[in-house]
C-alpha cells in the first residue's frame, strides 16, 4: 500500500493527479459528442420505441445479456446489427465488442504474433499500445504521422510473418489527421496489413458521416478498422470491421470478445438507433465543419501550453469564463507538448466559438 501512496503523491507533485469530477452547466467543449447525438431527442425517441419492440421480439431476453456472445449474449438482433453496420461502412463483416477500449487490445493482442511486427504511429491511443503490449509481437514506433520514417521502418525491419501498421485517423490527443491514402499505399508497397483506429473520425467526416477511410476512398485497402460509437454516435460500444475470417478469427481468439459480457439489448438498440439517425445529420456536419478553427477541420482543435501547471491553470480561467475545456497533461502527451483540447459539436455555436476562441487569445 506505501508503494501505491507514493505514486499517488509523486503524480500531485508534477500536476497530473486524476480525480473524478461532477458534469457541470459549463458550454460543453470537453466531450466527444460532435454530433449532439447523445442529447439528441428523436434518438432518445427512436431508442425507447425500438428498445421496446427489441425485448418483445427476444422474450427470453431480459436486461442483461446473461453471458458472452459465445453462450447465452448472442441474438439475432446483434449479428443483424453486424451485418448492418458492416454494410453501412462498406466491409464484409464485423464484430461487436463492449468498448473501443476492449476492440483494440482483442484486435491487436490477437492477431499479431511472436514473428511479426507491429510498427505504430508514436500518438496511438492507450488501447491500441496496450493491445500491442499484450500481443507478443516486436513493435516499434515512427514517428507521428511522418512518411519518410515509416517508410524506413517498413524497409528496414525484417519479420518473419506478418506486418501491422497501427494509426488512427483522428488522432484523439490534438485532432491531427493521418495522411491515409499515403499511408495505405505505404503498406501496399511493403506488404503490410493497415489497422485504423475511426474512434473520432465515424459522424463526422465522410459520405452520410461513414468516416474519413470512405472519404479518402480506403476502405477495401485495410486490415481492419475500429469504430466506437461513445462518440460521435451518442452511444456505447464498438465494432471491429474487416473480413468474414477476421471476424471468425477474432471470436475465436480475442479474449475481450471471448471472456466477456455481451453487449446488451439496451446498448444495441440505441447503437441502431443512432445509425439509423446518422445519414441524416448533414446539417449538423457541416455547421460543425463551419466552426473550424484550425485551417484544417478537425474535431479537436488542441492549443499548446507547455507545462502541466499553466495548462491548468489556463483551463480553470476558461472554466471560469463558462467554457469547460480539459487542459492535456503529461505524460498522457509528452513533456513540453501539453495541451488546451478543444472538441467542437454540433451545438456550439459561432458566437461561442468566436468567444472562446478570443478568451484562449487573451491567455
Ligand atoms: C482513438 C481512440 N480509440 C479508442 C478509444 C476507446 O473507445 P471507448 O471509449 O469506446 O472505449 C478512444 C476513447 O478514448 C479513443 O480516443
Amino acid at each position: 500500500m506505501e508503494g501505491l501512496i507514493q505514486q499517488l503523491k509523486k503524480r500531485k507533485n508534477v500536476g497530473n493527479y486524476r480525480q473524478l469530477k461532477h458534469a457541470h452547466s459549463l458550454i460543453d467543449f470537453a466531450s466527444n459528442d460532435y454530433l449532439g447525438l447523445s442529447r439528441s431527442a428523436q434518438l432518445k425517441k427512436q431508442f425507447f420505441y425500438e428498445f421496446e419492440k427489441a425485448m418483445q421480439e427476444n422474450p427470453d431476453k431480459g436486461i442483461g445479456s446473461t453471458g458472452s456472445r459465445l453462450l447465452t449474449g448472442n441474438t439475432s438482433y446483434a449479428e443483424r446489427l453486424e451485418e448492418q453496420l458492416a454494410h453501412f461502412h462498406e466491409f464484409e463483416a464485423g464484430l461487436l465488442f463492449s468498448c473501443g477500449y476492449m476492440a483494440n487490445v482483442g484486435l491487436l493482442s490477437s492477431v499479431a504474433k511472436n514473428e511479426d511486427v507491429i510498427f505504430f504511429d508514436a500518438r496511438i491511443h492507450a488501447s491500441m499500445r496496450d493491445g500491442i503490449r499484450l500481443s507478443r509481437a516486436r513493435s516499434f514506433p515512427f514517428y507521428h504521422n511522418d512518411l519518410d520514417h515509416l517508410e524506413t521502418r517498413l524497409r528496414n525491419v525484417v519479420s518473419l510473418g506478418s506486418r501491422f501498421v497501427c494509426i488512427e485517423s483522428v488522432y484523439s490527443t490534438d485532432g491531427s489527421l493521418s495522411p491515409l491514402e499515403e499511408i495505405s499505399s505505404l503498406c501496399i508497397k511493403y506488404g503490410a496489413h493497415l489497422i485504423v483506429d475511426e474512434a473520432h473520425a465515424v459522424g463526422v467526416f465522410g459520405p452520410l458521416g461513414k468516416g474519413l477511410t470512405a472519404e479518402k476512398k480506403i476502405t477495401n485497402r485495410l486490415f481492419a478498422q475500429v469504430t466506437t460509437f461513445g462518440k460521435a454516435l451518442g452511444a456505447y460500444g464498438a465494432i471491429v470491421l474487416g473480413s468474414k475470417v477476421l471476424k471468425d478469427y477474432l471470436l475465436n481468439f480475442a479474449h475481450s470478445a471471448i471472456y466477456t459480457t455481451a453487449l446488451p439489448l439496451h446498448c444495441l438498440s440505441t447503437i441502431k438507433c443512432a445509425y439509423e439517425i446518422l445519414p441524416s445529420l448533414e446539417k449538423e456536419r457541416s455547421h460543425l465543419h463551419s466552426l473550424k478553427w484550425q485551417t484544417v477541420f478537425s474535431p479537436i482543435q488542441a492549443i499548446k501550453i507547455p507545462g502541466n501547471a499553466k495548462v491548468q491553470e489556463c483551463a480553470r480561467f476558461l472554466t471560469e469564463e463558462g467554457f469547460d475545456v480539459r487542459p492535456l497533461v503529461s505524460p498522457t502527451v509528452k513533456r513540453g507538448e501539453e495541451s488546451l483540447r478543444v472538441c467542437l459539436h454540433a451545438f456550439n455555436t459561432m458566437q461561442q466559438v468566436r468567444r472562446l476562441k478570443k478568451c484562449i487569445d487573451s491567455l
